[in-house]
């Protein structure tokens, strides 16, 4: 059977990076996986070797390819979406990165953040990018690099050095340094990026110190990004949509109407609402982002960014041994009554939104000596439902009111948490059918360029539900829970190394 048009997305994440294959109707022809390792050089710091990155994305590329050739499918095209923040810097002329990929969670650049906020630079920022003076975005982490590597600041005067993000760094490989590209999304986790003029910002760029020299040219999501060298995988490939992933996953989730809202639950959790064609300010710290510009037009959203979700349940695996697989939690979760007044607070990079505390440190509440693995698990899970609560709250402040919430991501294939979700956030939680999003919105985008797919709107009528789980909690529980979480993370933030 021959199946003509498939799309190959990278999804290149935080922990690893999967290459999948979808049909024209999104069906999955073919997947592969590879996880890579992470480095913690010092405290706070977090860093990938770029290489890893590249050889994990080759490897799996190569693998999902021949699977579905196997299986009769012709591609067309390549979608990518990205770990967004992350910073690599290389050498145009030998396309070797100067240093590791600063990772999105790394904090080393917290002082320096801190500092600008003190010289009053936070209005500067935060009126053309919507976003905060917080470690997490790229802008000081490019300028650390050039600060800290030696001859980086000269070589990037003289135009020798590129910056980008992760995509930009993996267009660059695969079209042989032929584009030095990245798209609108990815910029606009820059802090670099005015987001109403949607360019590279002078008065940004100053504030930072990053060289206009070493930046990628901006293209939109459904765009030509080159072709990839015929080396590669035995024929050239052209590059046609790039998001970063939460935007991917939006698109994914067909959230293309202004209210659509869509929480993915990865390495971290991020919340996005489209808030249509304006950019709308929050006044509770929550950040206004470029949610995709698809032939022509932007749109915006409005985003809840939570650093740590399924990573907890990944420390609990990889550092604790408490577990050894993620989909064990399930059981060990509805193997309790209820959490036995166990709370934890995962903030090993900080806290994100509502709180951006980037110097807060991790914490588990409520022990016992009765307190066993499957309390800390709950706990782990739960921990994820009452930030989501935090950023929705955050919302409804602004005054966002929902009904509703698409959820996605590795792990909202557990039961068990969608169904307390619901009833913490007091909302209905839908899960899509196809839960890949991620992979899905940045084949959508490719597919829509290479003509695959007409419009958002055919789109949208493609996408269907697998499961939506009501809210049953009684109120009492919900607000008695709340409660304890809320004092859980004030004592948190009342500590200090
Ligand atoms: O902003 C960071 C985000 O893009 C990371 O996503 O999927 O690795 O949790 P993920």
């Amino acid at each position: 059977m021959r199946i003509k048009d498939c799309i190959l997305a990278i999804d290149q994440g935080t922990t690893s990076t999967r290459a999948i294959i979808f049909a024209p109707d999104s069906s999955i022809i073919a997947v592969a996986q590879q996880e890579f390792t992470q480095h913690y050089p010092n405290d706070g710091w977090v860093e990938h070797n770029p290489e890893d990155i590249w050889t994990s994305t080759i490897v799996v590329c190569r693998q999902a390819i021949s699977e579905a050739i196997a299986k009769g499918a012709r591609i067309a095209a390549i979608g990518v979406t990205n770990q967004r923040e992350t910073t690599v810097v290389w050498d145009r002329n030998t396309g070797q990165a100067i240093y590791n990929a600063i990772v999105w969670q790394d904090r080393r650049t917290a002082k320096t953040c801190r500092e600008m906020q003190d010289k009053g630079l936070f209005d500067v920022v935060n009126s053309r990018t919507g976003l905060l003076l917080d470690p997490y975005f790229s802008a000081s982490k490019v300028a650390w690099i050039l600060d800290n590597v030696e001859g980086a600041r000269e070589k990037a005067e003289a135009g020798d050095l590129a910056f980008g993000t992760i995509d930009s760094f993996l267009i660059w490989r695969l079209t042989d340094g032929q584009m030095h590209a990245t798209d609108v999304t990815n910029a606009s986790r820059t802090n670099l990026f005015n987001i109403h003029d949607m360019a590279w910002d002078p008065k940004l760029l100053e504030v930072f110190n990053v060289p206009k020299s070493v930046l990628p040219q901006v293209k939109e999501c459904a765009d030509d990004f080159g072709h990839t060298t015929e080396d590669l995988f035995g024929f050239s490939l052209p590059i046609l949509g790039v998001a970063g992933d939460q935007q991917a996953a939006s698109i994914g989730q067909c959230c293309f109407n202004e209210g659509a809202i869509k929480s993915t639950y990865g390495t971290g959790c991020f919340v996005m609402l489209n808030t249509g064609t304006k950019a709308f300010h929050s006044k509770n710290k929550l950040l206004t982002t470029v949610a995709y510009t698809i032939k022509g037009e932007t749109h915006y959203a409005l985003e809840g960014s939570i650093f740590i979700a399924g990573a907890a349940i990944q420390w609990l695996r990889d550092g604790l041994g408490v577990i050894k697989s993620a989909s064990e939690t399930e059981a060990l979760a509805k193997s309790l009554d209820d959490d036995h007044g166990v709370y934890m607070v995962p903030a090993f990079a900080g806290l994100g939104a509502p709180h951006w505390a980037p110097d807060a440190r991790g914490a588990v509440f409520g022990l016992t000596r009765g307190t066993t693995n499957a309390h800390f698990v709950r706990a782990a899970l739960e921990s994820v439902c009452y930030q989501t609560s935090d950023l929705l709250h955050a919302m409804a402040e602004d005054g966002v009111s929902l009904d509703k919430i698409r959820v996605d991501g590795g792990m909202v294939g557990n039961n068990w948490l969608c169904q307390f979700l619901a009833g913490i956030l007091d909302v209905t939680v839908e899960r899509p059918k196809i839960m890949e999003t991620t992979a899905l919105g940045a084949a959508y985008l490719a597919g829509l360029k290479a003509g695959i797919y007409e419009s958002c709107e055919q789109l949208a009528s493609m996408n269907e539900v697998e499961n939506s789980f009501d809210a049953k909690m009684p109120s009492s529980q919900r607000r008695k829970l709340i409660a304890g979480w809320e004092n859980a993370v004030q004592s948190t933030l009342g500590y200090t190394k």
